[in-house]
């Protein structure tokens, strides 16, 4: 096993101290290490690609805003995204840091002497909710709020409703708790976000579904309403920006966008109802089999792709691959059917052979649907096609 230490680490070309694993031998034997809320402060290089991605997101949330942003890091471990945001992202007028352990306030604070950034970076050693209410007055509310924890944002999100800008503010929330959303634990994913979530083969959307809307209905109580700009599901966690806007009228259309899926387990069928009365469940409308219902889940757009564009483009200037890679996919199926097919797990339920998903993609297409890949999944595909036709087309592959 290896050890946790104080090391010395760069990201985007700033070198910071942080409490965490070997980063090379990290990357190549992740068991070596098990990350866990044990570790004080554990910096979890994996976590780059977020730390990427809110870098890029934030980017053109300034660009789209045109203001100097005050930006909240409530759970900020040795807090190198504060950092980056300072260093990376133009217009951020301060971000104000926050850690409850005393050893990360401690490297956070090291880490800020470090690049000399006292006054635009202010860093505090209290609890997150606690922190985020004392702002919550209206010359001291935030542009952007990232929660970033160990496990779910749900427990920081009424807090961060209450201090983060309520029109055309950003909230930045990642939840690493997938086996709740994901439908292992059903009974704790309930309790966290309010909603029944399914174990199905789209069932990383679903969590992001149960994400948001958990973070809708927490918002409106406020009169804030919520719109997704991007949402990822990536490695362990999951990951949505929201953009708010205020006013009872606006989070009523918000919160009308609440409201389940109907999942036929037999055929793969399934329905968004969105509406936040529980449905009538009767018969699937494919096979007349029994239906299971997720929800009361996000049943709107998770992604806008205007927003993703720009995020995208800003990705190019310097980021890697991977993240650029993850962008495009997510831009290409921005306005694509909700929830996706997986041809692996679809041809493994009928016994078939799995054909090329590009030939499947060209076959459904010559038929006259839309159909994108997603970032959820490489061999997964979201169309407007009924269940019936991808069958019968993976079948003629035969
Ligand atoms: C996943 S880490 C943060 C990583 C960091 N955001 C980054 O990008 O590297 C979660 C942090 O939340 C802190 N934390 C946990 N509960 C907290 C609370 N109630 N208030 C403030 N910080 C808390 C932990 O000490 C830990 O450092
Ligand atoms: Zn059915």
């Amino acid at each position: 096993m290896g050890s946790y230490k104080i090391r010395i680490y760069n990201e985007g070309g700033v070198d910071f101290y942080g409490y965490g694993p070997d980063a090379e031998v990290y990357a190549e034997i992740p068991k070596a290490y098990t990350p866990s809320k044990a570790a004080p402060v554990f910096y979890n290089p994996v976590m780059k690609l977020n730390r990427d991605i809110a870098i890029y997101a934030v980017k053109a949330y300034q660009q789209i805003t045109k203001r100097g942003l005050r930006i909240c890091e409530p759970l900020a471990g040795c807090g190198v995204r504060g950092i980056r945001l300072v260093t990376e992202v133009d217009g951020i007028d301060s971000v104000t840091i926050n850690d409850v352990n005393p050893t990360a306030y401690e490297i956070a604070k090291k880490n800020v002497e470090l690049h000399n950034l006292q006054d635009k970076i202010q860093v505090f050693n209290e609890d997150a909710n606690l922190l985020l209410t004392k702002n919550a007055s209206s010359g001291k509310r935030f542009d952007v709020i990232d929660v970033d924890p160990f496990g779910s944002p749900a427990p920081f999100l009424d807090s961060a409703m209450r201090a983060v800008r309520k029109d055309n503010g950003m909230l930045c929330l990642t939840a690493t708790d997938m086996a709740p959303l994901c439908g292992v634990h059903v009974n704790a994913c309930i309790r966290k976000y309010g909603g029944v979530p399914l174990r199905t083969m789209y069932c990383h959307e679903i969590a992001v579904r149960l994400l948001i809307s958990c973070s809708v209905l927490t918002a409106a109580k406020r009169e804030i309403a919520l719109t997704p700009l991007l949402s990822h599901s990536t490695d362990h966690y999951t990951r949505t920006y929201l953009r708010t806007g205020s006013g009872a009228k606006n989070t009523d259309e918000s919160v009308k966008q609440v409201g389940y899926i109907i999942h036929c387990p037999h055929c793969e069928h399934r329905q968004l109802k969105p509406g936040i009365a529980a449905p009538l469940t009767g018969g699937c409308p494919s096979c007349g089999g029994d239906t299971k219902i997720a929800g009361p889940l996000w049943c709107g757009k998770i992604q806008s792709r205007e927003f993703v564009a720009q995020t995208l483009e800003n990705a190019k200037v310097n980021g890697v691959n991977r993240t650029i890679k993850l962008l495009s996919t997510i831009l290409e199926e921005a306005d694509a059917p909700a929830t996706y097919y997986n041809l692996h797990r679809l041809c493994d339920q009928h016994n078939l052979p799995c054909p090329a998903l590009d030939w499947v993609i060209l076959m459904l297409r010559e038929k006259g649907y839309l159909v994108a890949r997603t970032h959820f999944n490489d061999n997964s595909i979201r169309t407007n096609a009924p269940i019936s036709e991808i069958l019968s087309i993976i079948k003629q592959a035969q």
